[in-house]
């Protein structure tokens, strides 16, 4: 697996975490939403956000590749995007995503999701990334749609969210040669 690595997305940068990011991540995590959707684990105190954050920049492993996505101008931590279950021998791999709450409507998702995503079919490589949300979370189905993502169907009671409830989920996927246009090319 390649060492952590920064990609460039028009006005975002996806970089590797690090440890000074984990009260940005603390904060993020008490967020209702993102603690339902993203299913983060237990992330209740400082601690447990640093072992989050070192989690996830610990690519040696050659399942996950995360990064943090931040303002490109500012440096402010927008939110998380990740290719995790990545599977050589497949050539596929999940794509997570989470943005901040003040950063949302803005399109910070789709362009993270599309950037990470290319990341992964030039050089990991990979040829299929899925994406699966729970039905009740529309907005996730939005990114997909909105990164390139066709939809593939629905999985019935497949994953138990945050809130402890196993719910049923749609699935997207987007294949290395499907023709998508560069969403960091986009203002
Ligand atoms: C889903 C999520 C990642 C979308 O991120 P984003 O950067 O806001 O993406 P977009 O700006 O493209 O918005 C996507 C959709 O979110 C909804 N949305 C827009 N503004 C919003 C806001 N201020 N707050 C919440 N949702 C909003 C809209 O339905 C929008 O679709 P539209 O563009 O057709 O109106 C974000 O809401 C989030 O982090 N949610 C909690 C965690 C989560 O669901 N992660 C994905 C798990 S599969």
């Amino acid at each position: 697996m390649t060492e952590p690595v920064e990609v460039r997305a028009g006005p975002l940068l996806l970089r590797p975490w690090r440890p000074g990011d984990a009260p940005a991540v603390l904060a993020a995590l008490t967020d209702p939403a993102t603690r339902v959707w993203s299913n983060p684990g237990r992330v209740a105190t400082l601690d447990d956000a640093r072992w989050w954050v070192a989690r996830r920049a610990d690519w040696s492993g050659g399942e996950i590749a995360a990064w943090a996505v931040a303002d490109a101008g500012t440096g402010e931590l927008l939110g998380s995007v990740n290719l995790h279950s990545i599977d050589r021998d497949q050539g596929d791999a999940e794509v997570g995503y989470w943005t901040v709450p003040a950063a949302r409507g803005r399109g910070v998702a789709p362009r993270a999701v599309d950037a990470a995503v290319r990341w992964g079919f030039a050089v990991l490589p990979v040829d299929r990334v899925e994406l699966v949300h729970a039905v009740e979370n529309p907005a996730s189905g939005r990114v997909a749609e909105k990164a390139g993502f066709t939809f593939e169907g629905r999985l019935r009671r497949s994953y138990r969210y945050g809130d402890g409830v196993k719910r049923d989920e749609l699935l997207w996927a987007r294949l290395a040669d499907d023709d998508v246009p560069d969403l960091s090319t986009r203002s």
